[in-house]
């Protein structure tokens, strides 16, 4: 239907609208409600971007404001020592991190990017040729107020508006993800290759039927995020990172990473020393008195079973918290055994959700025959 539609308001001729069919996608509004103590709520979520040319890290990550090159590299499990220069070839996909606002029920990138329009640039084009279609030319109209989408003036700055959300799913935190997706790919290969299912992808994206799924699409992808102990107060909560990649934090002060293999459980060190501080000349103590100021990231035997660990909690404008968090040894599931202190909280993880039941349907995508 959408295809149908969306193609009629582009099109002055069957030819063009034979054309758009390979080139529209079915972009949607992630759904995203925002808790009824606040009107809006922010977290990190990512977001694929294929480069139609080879492009470098250092073009993506301007084009997408995307704050530093670190956290370019840790959304995409790169070393840390990888040069702004690196090439990107075109057609490979890469994750864009970026903040997510919430607000009247759908997620979007929180006014960023910000893109300058130049001469000879359309809505259409700048959503299409220039994003690779993560959004479309209504969603830029609508976000920046364009009465006449006709009317555009070089020079001019527009946000775009690309799809996100903060939602949990089935009660897990988890981090959104706008996977674009890839030809002849199938529902059920995606969820098995970012641990979801079937059925929890047709839920989230409004689809009726796995067939409903278009090349192109932007689908949203829930993945597990590591549990962690940062304070719902502090500055970067919540800081929702998901298997295999890292952040900086805390002005840089502090390094986090997922490891599925560690149990799903954030781990926090204080940033190898070349990394560049902002505005903090000198990183703020990280120790925990109680674990005879051990700093962040070490852990002790603390009986049978059990290691406390000096953890993460979060940072002011002056300090960062610690927090003692114990962690079973033991058990293989490892979850911590009680809530670390008053000011932390830990995020639950149910667990048993991102099961790979294996599911009833593995269709591949619709041809152009059975559009026509
Ligand atoms: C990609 O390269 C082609 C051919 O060189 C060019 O026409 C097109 O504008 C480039 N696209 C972008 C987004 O730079
Ligand atoms: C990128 O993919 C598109 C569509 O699949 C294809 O037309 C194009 O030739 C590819 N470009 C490169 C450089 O591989
Ligand atoms: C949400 O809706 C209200 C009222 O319609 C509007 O003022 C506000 O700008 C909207 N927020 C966003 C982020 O679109
Ligand atoms: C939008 O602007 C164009 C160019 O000025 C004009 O031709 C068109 O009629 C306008 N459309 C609307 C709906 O005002
Ligand atoms: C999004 O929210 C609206 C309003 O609550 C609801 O009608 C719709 O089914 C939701 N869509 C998805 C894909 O969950
Ligand atoms: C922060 O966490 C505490 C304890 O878990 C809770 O009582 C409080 O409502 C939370 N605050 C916000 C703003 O979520
Ligand atoms: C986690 O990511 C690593 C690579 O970073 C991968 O080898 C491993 O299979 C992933 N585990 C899960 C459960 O996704
Ligand atoms: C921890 O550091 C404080 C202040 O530097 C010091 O007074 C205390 O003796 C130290 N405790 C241990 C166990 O080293
Ligand atoms: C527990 O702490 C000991 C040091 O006391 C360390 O060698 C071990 O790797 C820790 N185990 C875990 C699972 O963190
Ligand atoms: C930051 O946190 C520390 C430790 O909890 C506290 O003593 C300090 O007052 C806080 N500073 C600000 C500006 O909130
Ligand atoms: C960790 O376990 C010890 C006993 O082994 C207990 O005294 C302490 O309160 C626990 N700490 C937390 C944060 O649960």
């Amino acid at each position: 239907m959408m295809k149908y539609r969306s193609c009629s308001l582009l099109m002055n001729s069957l030819i063009l609208c034979v054309v758009l069919l390979f080139t529209i996608t079915t972009t949607h509004a992630f759904n995203c409600t925002s808790p009824s103590s606040s009107p809006t709520a922010k977290c990190n979520s990512l977001i694929d971007y294929i480069p139609p040319n080879t492009t470098t890290l250092s073009h993506i990550k301007t084009l997408f404001g995307v704050p530093n090159l670190h956290t370019l590299l840790g959304a995409n499990s790169m070393p840390v020592s990888t040069p702004p220069t690196q090439s990107v070839p075109a057609n490979r996909s890469i994750k864009i991190p970026f903040e997510c606002l919430c607000a009247n029920g759908t997620g979007v990138s929180n006014r960023r990017p910000i893109y300058r329009v130049k001469a000879g640039d359309g809505l259409d084009h700048i959503a299409r040729d220039v994003f690779g279609a993560l959004v479309t030319y209504q969603q830029i109209q609508a976000v920046n107020g364009i009465a006449n989408a006709s009317l555009i003036m070089v020079g001019q700055e527009l946000w775009i508006p690309l799809p996100c959300s903060c939602d949990k799913v089935d009660g897990s935190q988890v981090v959104h993800y706008g996977h674009v997706v890839a030809p002849k790919s199938t529902l059920q290969q995606i969820a098995d290759a970012y641990g979801s299912r079937v059925e929890t992808l047709l839920r989230l994206n409004g689809l009726a039927d796995p067939r409903d799924l278009l090349a192109g699409a932007v689908l949203d992808v829930p993945l597990r995020a590591c549990a962690s102990s940062i304070s719902n107060q502090s500055r970067d909560s919540p800081l929702r990172l998901s298997n295999g990649t890292y952040a900086f934090t805390a002005h840089n002060c502090v390094q986090c990473k997922c490891d599925a293999s560690n149990n799903y459980i954030l781990q926090c060190d204080p940033s190898p020393p070349k990394t560049k501080l902002s505005d903090w000349s000198k990183c703020p103590s990280m120790i925990c008195e109680g674990l005879g100021n051990s700093s962040i990231g070490d852990s002790m035997s603390s009986g049978n079973c059990q290691n406390t660990t000096c953890s993460y909690a979060g940072y002011n404008h002056t300090s960062i918290l610690t927090t003692l968090t114990n962690i079973s040894t033991c058990n293989p599931e490892g979850a911590p055994q009680s809530p670390p202190r008053s000011h932390a909280m830990t995020i639950g993880l149910s667990g048993n959700y991102f099961g790979r039941a294996s599911l009833f349907v593995s269709l591949a995508l619709l041809s152009l025959s059975h559009l026509l």
